[in-house]
């Protein structure tokens, strides 16, 4: 995993918005598309809303950029606890990608349903095959959940796509879908985003100890490039 420290959250945010923009250049050079899963949660909104301001959205290939969820919370697009909706305020609304090439989950379904219609959907662009991102953006939970694999859920064995999960202690405690340990750990990058203080302590433990990797999922995931960026205040003693 590469240790990325920057000096704050808007550093990050820059930074991260540039290893996107050329992730997708090497990713359209390598098969003429680009394939990204974006984060939920409220840590990559200024990653996006840097994307879709100038300079960055002139630098992205969005005709040929299919945007992917890695988890959605189970309510409908317009819902305050939507990751579409955070995603397509900041970015997706704002930007010349093609509304097919936007593949949301979808929260106004049951939760099973849900998955099983992403679950279609993955294989209508990756075919049967587990599906390999360009890019999988996460973030990180105060617990080590990633995406919406929390600890000692059987999210994390699981060798599906996609799947529906209800996790008592997740906030907001609602159902929610998720992209499975497989897919993440079958992208050729992954991009961990986790600034703040409050993700100091679970930055510690899944960088530094030998935790039990079934209490910290986020250390379970295992892709080709894995990078974290981070800002100073999550090492500010
Ligand atoms: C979700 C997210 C979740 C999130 C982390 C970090 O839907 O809740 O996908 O995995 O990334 O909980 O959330 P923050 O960025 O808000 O700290």
């Amino acid at each position: 995993m590469d240790v990325h420290i920057h000096a704050d959250h808007e550093a990050v945010s820059r930074a991260a918005a540039e290893l996107i923009i050329a992730t997708a250049h090497r990713a359209l050079e390598r098969s003429g598309r680009f394939t990204i899963a974006l984060a939920g949660g409220s840590t990559p909104k200024r990653t996006y809303e840097l994307l879709a301001a100038d300079p960055f959205w002139r630098a992205v290939p969005w005709d040929r950029t299919h945007v992917f969820f890695g988890d959605e919370r189970m309510v409908p697009p317009d819902h305050e606890w939507s990751n579409y909706r955070t995603a397509s305020e900041a970015l997706l609304s704002r930007v010349p990608l093609p509304r097919s090439n936007v593949h949301r989950m979808r929260g106004e379904l049951e939760p099973e349903s849900a998955a099983q219609a992403y679950g279609a959907e993955l294989r209508s662009l990756f075919g049967e095959d587990v599906p390999c991102f360009d890019l999988i953006l996460l973030g990180l939970g105060p617990d080590g959940h990633t995406a919406s694999i929390f600890p000692d859920s059987r999210t994390i064995t699981e060798s599906c796509t996609a799947t529906a999960v209800k996790v008592p202690s997740a906030e907001p405690e609602v159902a929610r879908v998720t992209l499975c340990l497989p897919v993440l750990n079958n992208a050729r990058k992954v991009v961990f985003l986790a600034t703040g203080r409050d993700k100091k302590s679970v930055l510690d433990k899944m960088l530094n100890t030998k935790t039990a990797k079934h209490l910290f999922p986020a250390a379970m995931v295992r892709a080709a490039d894995m990078h974290l960026l981070t800002d100073q205040q999550v090492h500010a003693d």
